[in-house]
């Protein structure tokens, strides 16, 4: 009887150690419930009417999350701006000509001071706004959990190095996503974000010029506004998803399938290859899509986030404190 109320007791014990030790690590969907519980609707609010006025922004929004979470975890620090004393993300290889929206993020965070000053940072914004991107534009809803600090620092080699480029192979980018405990699966339905947006001709010139997996017609279309010579119209833009660039729908699926994947990276993911099947699943399903997808960037989400004491609430996105 001793012994075993003693074993219960251990268990508490543990029980008590498990949960102090990982709640400062964690993340919860109630974290702002009475610190700031207007911050739902001042971020939708600023995201509807930054997507009536270019549906694109929800795409650019979405992206940056991405970026943010793949460069040492989801902490803001894509958002801070380089200066004479410090280089941030914005100048790296994958963001360059290209990672926009950071107005938009300036405009919520304002409209969250007003509400809240001090309280919520900026990596949780971008977390939010993104959510809210993929609903607004009609794809699915998930609650997005919360807690997240904003890092005092930022790395350009990181992000040049931990992004992956449009020329990866199916291998690299199955190991990328892995690396940061995503699946497969994972890497298939997060990729269904090319659903909506665009990209550069610098990006998909040499799939449209030396691939023989790409549609013919789509080929001829693509190549009359991006030339061959590099250099000339590399900011040139075509959609990601050529049928419905502002719907967020299984139509990214559906064109892979055709061979109407814009970026090399694209197809990769449907070219005989293992993630085949969960390409063809989601074409079929756009509700095993949307289940997916919104699972799966609840686990980008909480890639490395700072908590507790570690980083900062910045006051302003663009700098720390
Ligand atoms: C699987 C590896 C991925 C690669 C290689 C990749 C690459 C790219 C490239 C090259 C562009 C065009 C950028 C430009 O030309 O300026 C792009 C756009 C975009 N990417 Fe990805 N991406 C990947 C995964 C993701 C993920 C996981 C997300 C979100 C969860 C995402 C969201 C987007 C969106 C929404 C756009 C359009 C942005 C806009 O129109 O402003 N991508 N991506
Ligand atoms: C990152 O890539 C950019 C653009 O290619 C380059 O100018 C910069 O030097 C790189 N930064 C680091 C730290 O490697
Ligand atoms: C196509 O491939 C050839 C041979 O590898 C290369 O020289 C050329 O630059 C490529 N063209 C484009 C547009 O990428």
């Amino acid at each position: 009887m001793a012994s075993f109320s003693s074993f219960i007791g251990l268990g508490i014990f543990v029980l008590f150690l498990c949960s102090t030790g990982s709640t400062s690590a964690q993340l919860s969907n109630n974290f702002y419930f009475h610190s700031c519980p207007k911050l739902f609707g001042t971020v939708k609010s600023t995201m509807q009417s930054a997507i009536k006025q270019e549906a694109r922004m929800g795409a650019s929004i979405l992206r940056l999350f991405f970026h943010d979470c793949f460069v040492n975890g989801c902490d803001g620090s894509i958002l801070l701006d380089d200066t004479s004393s410090f280089t941030g993300e914005k100048r790296a290889a994958p963001n360059l000509n290209s990672a926009r929206g950071f107005e938009v993020i300036d405009q919520i965070k304002s409209a969250v001071e007003n509400v809240c000053p001090n309280t919520v940072s900026c990596a949780d914004i971008l977390a939010v706004a993104a959510r809210d991107s993929v609903e607004i534009l009609g794809g699915p809803s998930w609650e997005v959990k919360l807690g997240r600090r904003d890092a005092r620092t930022a790395s350009q080699s990181a992000a040049n190095n931990s992004i992956p480029p449009p020329t990866s192979n199916l291998n690299a980018l199955i190991s990328r996503f892995n690396s940061f405990g995503l699946s497969a699966k994972d890497l298939v339905a997060l990729s269904g974000s090319h659903t909506i947006g665009q990209a550069r001709c610098t990006n998909f010139r040499a799939r449209i010029y030396n691939e023989t997996t790409l549609d013919t017609s789509l080929r001829q279309t693509r190549q009359s506004n991006c030339p061959r010579v590099s250099g000339q119209g590399d900011n040139n833009l075509a959609p990601l998803d050529l049928q419905t660039p502002t719907n967020f729908d299984n139509n990214y699926f559906k064109n892979l399938v055709n061979q109407k994947g814009l970026l090399h990276s694209d197809q990769q993911l449907f070219n005989g290859g293992s993630t085949d099947s969960i390409v063809r699943g989601y074409s079929a399903n756009p509700g095993s899509f949307a289940s997916d997808f919104a699972a799966a960037m609840i686990k980008m989400g909480d890639i490395k986030p700072l908590t507790g004491s570690k980083g900062e609430i910045r006051k302003n996105c663009r700098r720390i404190n």
